[in-house]
């Protein structure tokens, strides 16, 4: 037997995502487009909405070289800014970021701009290049940044700044990739669409490498509250936490230190706690040891805690998600339902639906699904995704709703925690509290959705039925006027007849709830197209005899 010699080494996480950049993504030049696009625009948003600034955010997509595949992608943004000591390692390290925080934002791992530039860098070999002006700042600031994988550390290839001035603040990031825009393209004005619907309070410029330039404007300069960080709930800590927290705690005692640091314990339930859990409540927090740590996490954990509040949460609102709807999908009916806040695991979250039905929407086999987490539209994945298992759960015949029909149903979750099923964000778990505020969200807005189709429909019965009373009138009139003349002489002319018989249906559809019709000028085929025409048969024949008389 020869020696057994294995070798160990370490991995670096740029190394690590590198070799496994499908998980962030990066499965292929068309998936890997989208991901870079949506990446950037994740973070423009972020540096704008998170801080309470109207969002302006330009898009434009360039060809570098079309035999290579080679585009430049650029996002530029009027949000807060990097400060200069951050921007090596925000765009050239993995797992670095501003956003580790109990704060509902659209980024949350410190990877995603970084994959991007990374797989910019593998397929094309060029560096990033951020323009940043911070807010407040007199100096705007251009770094050229390649990351070393094996150190996963920045490597500053070129970094220069001038004095600006003027009130403006933002970045400006630009990275080439090699990428498929055709097969990408669809995708990415989807993505592109669908972030307008969920940020109507922004103004978005799109320049695809085809020169079509599209510009969503802002249809409402009302913001979603800004989202604020909040303490971590005594339901999602654990051990590692507990450490992590005692860590940088300036409390000495038990007490004080539950009190302090948790969402929802205050003093006198951290005292019904202690004794619950049988801990003194003197003791310091530093000598607590691994096997009492993990007993306080599991305590912690079963006590019946109030759920964590919501309020630091910054969901879209009813408004908002109607405007996004109406403007970018022109549908004839809209409801939207903005749930109370509810909890899983220690983090709290928010479930929005809208629903929009009829207008311009597609008639489909299915319902057209609209997800969104923090915001950001979720386009890939939508089988495995929560928000996909519980639509299709409603059965919405219950809702009268046949299919094919024009239906688009919006779902959107707010949380401190998205739970992701990858470091992509495209599709969600299955957590249980989650699925029932969504069923419930649906619910709701299904039995609005069926109050109108049930209105549309008896409208359009009551119509059929004028219709079908109107075909009669014509006979009638002459049978009444021979008939007057029997008894009066000269009698009452059938023109005269079928006058008062028409403004009479006309008062009837009125009562009906049909509104203002001319019956005659229908007869006479004008304004034919703003009645709503009859579905039935029968009724279409009775109108094409009507029209023919
Ligand atoms: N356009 C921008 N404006 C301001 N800050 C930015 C911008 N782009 C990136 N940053 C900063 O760089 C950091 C790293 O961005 P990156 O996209 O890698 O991670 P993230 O957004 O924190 O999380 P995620 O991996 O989920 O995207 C951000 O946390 C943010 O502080
Ligand atoms: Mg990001």
């Amino acid at each position: 037997m020869g020696s057994i010699h294995v070798e160990f080494r370490e991995l670096s996480p740029s190394e690590f995502f590198y070799r496994y950049r499908e998980i962030a993504g990066y499965s292929n030049p068309t998936r890997a487009f989208y991901q870079t696009v949506k990446e950037l625009i994740e973070n423009a948003l972020d540096a704008c909405d998170s801080h309470g600034i109207l969002p302006s955010v330009k898009v434009e997509i360039e060809e570098v070289d079309i035999k290579k595949l080679h585009y430049m992608i650029t996002v530029e943004d009027n949000g807060i800014g990097v400060s200069p000591k951050h921007v090596p390692k925000a765009f050239g390290q993995v797992l670095y970021g501003s956003k580790y925080k109990q704060r509902q934002t659209r980024g949350i791992f410190g990877l995603g701009v970084k994959m991007a530039i990374l797989y910019g860098q593998v397929t094309t070999g060029k560096p990033v290049i951020v323009i940043t002006k911070p807010i407040r700042s007199k100096y705007r600031w251009l770094f050229k940044i390649r990351i070393d994988i094996k150190k996963n550390r920045p490597i500053i290839l070129h970094k220069e700044s001038w004095k600006d001035e003027n009130g403006e603040h933002g970045t400006k990031v630009s990275i080439v990739i090699e990428g498929d825009w055709f097969k990408a393209k669809s995708r990415i004005h989807e993505y592109v669409k669908r972030t307008a619907i969920a940020t109507p309070y922004a103004e978005i410029f799109f320049k695809d490498p085809q020169g079509r330039t599209l510009h969503y404007p802002r249809k409402t300069t009302n913001l979603p509250p800004i989202p604020k960080e909040i303490k971590p709930h005594p339901h999602g800590v654990d051990v590692e936490m507990l450490k992590a927290l005692i860590l940088t705690t300036k409390t000495t005692n038990l007490l004080d230190f539950l009190s302090k640091t948790f969402q929802n314990i205050g003093e006198k339930s951290a005292k019904e706690f202690l004794k619950y859990a049988h801990l003194d409540p003197s003791i310091k927090p530093s000598k607590l040891t691994i096997d009492d740590l993990s007993s306080l996490a599991k305590k912690l954990k079963e006590y019946p805690f109030k759920p964590p509040k919501g309020n630091a949460l910054s969901p879209l609102g009813e408004e908002i998600i109607a405007i996004g709807l109406r403007s970018v999908l022109e549908p004839e009916f809209v409801t939207t339902v903005s749930r109370k806040p509810s909890a899983y695991s220690g983090h709290p979250f928010i479930i929005e639906v809208g629903i929009a039905y009829g207008g311009k929407i597609p008639v489909k086999e299915y319902p057209q699904l609209y997800r969104f987490a923090n915001k950001i539209p979720l386009l890939y994945d939508e089988k495995a995704c929560v928000m996909w298992k519980m639509v299709s759960e409603i059965n919405w015949k219950n809702y009268n709703i046949e299919f094919p029909a024009p239906l688009a149903i919006l779902i959107h979750i707010c949380s401190t925690k998205i739970p992701f099923k990858g470091v992509g964000k495209e599709s969600i778990a299955e957590v249980p509290e989650i699925e029932k505020e969504i069923r419930k969200a649906l619910r709701e807005a299904g039995r609005r959705l069926r109050k109108h189709v049930e209105r549309k429909r008896r409208e359009r019965e009551a119509m059929e039925k004028i219709i079908a009373i109107a075909k009669y009138i014509p006979e009638v009139s002459k049978n009444l006027a021979e008939l007057s003349k029997a008894s009066k002489g000269k009698g009452v002319s059938s023109k005269e007849l079928e006058n008062i018989l028409y403004s009479l249906l006309e008062m009837k559809a009125k009562k009906m709830g049909i509104g203002s019709i001319n019956i005659k000028q229908l007869i006479k085929g004008k304004h034919r197209k703003t009645l709503p025409q009859p579905q039935s048969k029968q009724s279409k024949k009775q109108l094409d005899l009507l029209q023919f008389i």
